[in-house]
């Protein structure tokens, strides 16, 4: 049996205890599937005195944590602070620099400085592994990038928040109010530090950044992705969808389309029975297209301690096992500048709510607005009658092109009837 890895854990919120425990719990048979022991041997979070729930007393506690780069004990750096910047940022790139390997779940880290950080791995001949940080506890990084490696990629996307997926499931079901529920998130350790990352769509912008990068063999470049949250999504919108045989989720979408690829996060309406439809709660699902293996989807649960925690001890256990792969799966110096897609070109079905004052001609501005766009209408729904006083209209649009559409919505949207901030989204088929 070869000495055991060494393991320095900065960072002790829900997944740095969660590590700690299924290292602790499953470690017979950890050990057996990685060849040798995994230990934990120093740990370093904001606070020592913090309850955390577990005994930390057989861990060197580290005071300042950019020292566990550089701690003498240390073979594996497992960065669970977050952030894109500041503490983690350094304590990853001193790590690399000093020739340990990191695990980290962060992936603003990864989205915003992934190139810089692959070429410094493989210049130091370590591996930057970070499974953990897209789609919680399914293993989608490992899958693109090593069991789908033969393939050629047409599409990836997904259900990549858990929070969102939460919020909008328990809205549905229990008709529960969007803060209420996204409280819940919190309490069960699904949410961001800031949950304004989830519910803006910033967290799952991160992640397809990251997927892009490895199903297109492309530079991750967080900038190219259009990005929408889930915010302005009401009680209507979810009524409204399911009445018309749709569920509202926020979706990441990568798409090569020739030699050009579209990256764009935002509320889609998908097909109640199709794979995004029925992925609900804090999963999280991806599928992807490729030319030999087709259409394979993974789901699981996106986040939370355990689920996420598996994925970080899984990098550990291929680290022990002597695994490196490429940290985007190809050589960090041939990864591409891609060509990005404009959205604005790109054409789809459309879902429309206006709150608007019910009375003679409303309808009729909103069509001649419509067809100046070359916007056809497919269907068109005002319950209640309520003249004078503001009531909901929700329309359904023939395939568009976005920015017309985006026009057609900004032009709406001054009328003197119009009472409210539009809410635009794209019915996907997928
Ligand atoms: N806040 C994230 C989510 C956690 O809700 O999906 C996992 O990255």
């Amino acid at each position: 049996m070869s000495e055991p890895l060494k393991v320095g854990i900065a960072g002790l919120g829900t997944v740095g205890i969660g590590v700690i425990k299924i290292l602790t719990q499953n470690a017979d048979i950890i050990e057996q599937r990685a060849g040798r022991k995994i230990e934990v041997v120093a740990v370093s979070a904001r606070s020592k005195s913090k309850d955390r729930g577990i005994d930390l007393g057989a861990y060197d506690w580290v005071d300042n944590t950019a020292d566990i780069a550089t701690h003498d004990n240390v073979d594996v750096v497992v960065e669970l602070i977050g952030g894109s910047e500041g503490t983690a940022a350094d304590l990853v790139r001193s790590s690399l620099d000093n020739a340990r390997h990191v695990v980290t779940a962060n992936k603003a880290l990864i989205a915003h400085h992934g190139f810089e950080l692959a070429q410094k791995a493989e210049n130091n001949g370590v591996c930057l592994m970070y499974e953990a940080a897209v789609a919680g506890g399914i293993p989608v990084i490992k899958t693109i990038r090593e069991g789908l490696a033969a393939n050629k990629f047409r599409a990836v996307y997904g259900i990549l928040n858990g929070t969102c997926n939460y919020i909008l499931s328990v809205m549905r079901e229990s008709g529960r109010d969007f803060y209420d529920v996204l409280k819940d998130a919190q309490k069960f350790g699904y949410a961001e530090a800031d949950p304004a990352f989830d519910i803006e769509g910033v967290d799952a912008a991160h992640k397809l950044c990251i997927l892009t990068s490895i199903a297109f063999g492309v530079k991750p470049d967080f900038d190219a992705i259009k990005v929408q949250g889930i915010a302005q999504i009401n009680s209507t919108d979810i009524a409204y969808a399911t009445e018309f045989g749709y569920r509202i989720k926020l979706l990441g979408v990568a798409r090569k389309i020739e030699d050009k690829i579209m990256q764009v996060v935002e509320p889609c309406l998908v097909p109640i029975d199709s794979p995004m439809g029925i992925i609900e709660d804090v999963y999280n699902a991806v599928y992807v297209e490729g030319d030999f293996v087709e259409t394979p989807l993974m789901t699981g649960k996106g986040a939370g301690e355990r689920p996420t925690a598996s994925s970080v001890v899984a990098d550990i256990i291929d680290i022990a096992r002597g695994v490196s792969v490429p940290t985007f799966g190809v050589p960090a110096n041939s990864l591409k500048d891609a060509k990005w897609i404009d959205i604005g070109e790109t054409n789809a079905r459309y879902y429309l709510r206006l709150a608007v004052i019910d009375k003679p001609g409303v309808v009729a501005d909103i069509s001649a607005i419509l067809k100046d766009q070359e916007i056809s209408i497919e269907g068109m729904v005002q319950r209640g009658h309520d003249p004078g006083q503001c009531v909901p209209i929700v329309l359904t649009l023939h395939n568009a092109r976005h920015v017309n559409m985006l026009r057609a919505v900004s032009i709406i949207k001054d009328l003197d009837a119009c009472k409210e901030k539009p809410c635009l989204m794209r019915i996907e088929e997928l």
